[in-house]
């Protein structure tokens, strides 16, 4: 039994294999590169049960992963992250209430700590000492992190308006930090365009091809999680689209290892109204999506004008018979608070879009009333503004009332 089965990269857009042994980014094509394991001898050589008896969390998953021997592994404890049911916020009349996955849980309080464990673990396989980031925020905190457990050096690049906590704990946790007057695609030029004078690794998504590895995780838990049954349909915030890809990606090989069976769930990629270039594309029947024009939106993970890997994001959607939709700032922000309020979950923005497409979706018929509904929430929503509170009290005076009452108490 190996470790780890992985057996070689594949460029996703010509299949043509690269040297997993070698330090690699993009293919010669400039497309993201994925890891291919032996799935053949590993559905000889393990049953899903002796994984699913494993301690729960990231690393029982080690065969599907790259990292090649436990010695490698940087880990700040990436726990199972729970399906939390949304039993009191408002849904249309007769739908099951829908489940959120909150991976709030994992260390740095976001899902980039999957992707980044396993980035951060592989850097270490090829002996990198120094990586570098563009981020709005969440994948800039895992890479600190990460790197920090590792003892690399660590830059990350974030737009101006990056939220001020992201900022903060990046730089708490030993990176340097710049904010830059643009958006992440041009924080990303910033990092090609230092490579080859700062001589750091690259963390950007997918230009590397092991964040999307850690980011299958998702799609591997909600498996065992439900005893090998998939929900019929899971709503994920699309930015650069890695978990979406991933947990895609992870459904093909549990599928083809023969561990599920059934229908795989149907994926839909939420964006915000304010950058939506996965829906315009989607809607168009395009294959690939132009870039969005003056991209703006309170989610600042999903503000992602143009997506690398688009033509992954828009190819899984559409062989999961999924589909996309945008939402506004406003039913984010709607969203964030009823679900807070009735069911005690403080959503980020963008797991609150999930919410707000949810019930889009809902209501349009997208969705049927027995579909079981997986939404993401991909982060904490403590990282986040939230509204402040004024009401005060003179501690000399009895209280007098004013009692705020919850949506939908009596
Ligand atoms: C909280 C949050 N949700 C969603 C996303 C989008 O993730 P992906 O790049 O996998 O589409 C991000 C990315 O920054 C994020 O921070």
């Amino acid at each position: 039994m190996r470790y780890s089965y992985a057996t070689h990269l594949e460029c996703s857009l010509t299949s043509q294999r690269y040297d997993i042994a070698k330090l690699q980014g993009l293919s010669a094509e400039n497309k993201p590169l994925l890891a291919r394991y032996d799935l053949a001898a590993l559905r000889r050589e393990v049953a899903r049960d002796e994984i699913a008896a494993r301690p729960s969390g990231l690393w029982r998953w080690h065969e599907l992963l790259p990292v090649p021997a436990p010695s490698y592994i940087v880990s700040l404890g990436e726990v199972e992250t729970p399906l939390v049911p949304l039993a009191n916020s408002e849904r249309p009349s007769g739908f099951r209430p829908p489940l959120v996955k909150d991976e709030a849980r994992l260390p740095t309080g976001s899902f980039k700590a999957r992707g980044l464990a396993v980035a951060v673990s592989m850097a270490r396989v090829h002996g990198v000492r120094r990586v570098a980031i563009p981020t709005n925020g969440n994948a800039g905190a895992a890479m600190a992190a990460y790197a920090a457990q590792a003892g690399m050096e660590a830059f990350c690049f974030c737009p101006d308006d990056t939220p001020e906590i992201n900022l903060s704990e990046i730089a708490l946790q030993g990176a340097s930090v710049w904010r830059v007057n643009g958006l992440i695609n041009d924080c990303a030029r910033l990092v090609e365009a230092g490579k080859s004078q700062f001589d750091w690794f690259d963390m950007s998504t997918l230009k590397e091809p092991y964040r999307i590895e850690g980011k299958k995780t998702m799609g591997l838990e909600l498996a065992v999680q439900r005893q090998w049954q998939l929900p019929d349909v899971v709503f994920y915030p699309t930015g650069g689209g890695t978990g979406l890809i991933g947990m895609w990606k992870a459904w093909a090989e549990l599928a083809e290892l023969g561990w599920i069976s059934g229908a795989l769930p149907r994926l839909v990629a939420v964006q915000a109204s304010g950058c939506a270039p996965i829906v315009r594309a989607f809607d168009s029947g395009a294959s690939t999506a132009t870039p969005w024009e003056n991209a703006h939106t309170l989610a600042a993970g999903i503000r992602v004008p143009a997506a690398l890997g688009d033509f992954l994001i828009l190819r899984a959607l559409r062989e999961s018979g999924g589909f996309a939709c945008a939402v506004t700032d406003e039913s984010i922000d709607a969203a964030r608070r009823e679900v807070g309020a009735a069911d005690g979950l403080l959503m980020s923005p963008e797991g609150a879009a999930t919410y707000a497409a949810y019930l889009q979706a809902a209501r349009s018929g997208r969705i049927g009333a027995n579909d079981e509904v997986v939404l993401f929430n991909c982060a904490s929503g403590l990282k986040y503004p939230m509204p402040r509170v004024s009401e005060r009290m003179d501690v000399q005076r009895p209280f007098e009332g004013g009692i705020h009452r919850r949506p939908g108490a009596r």
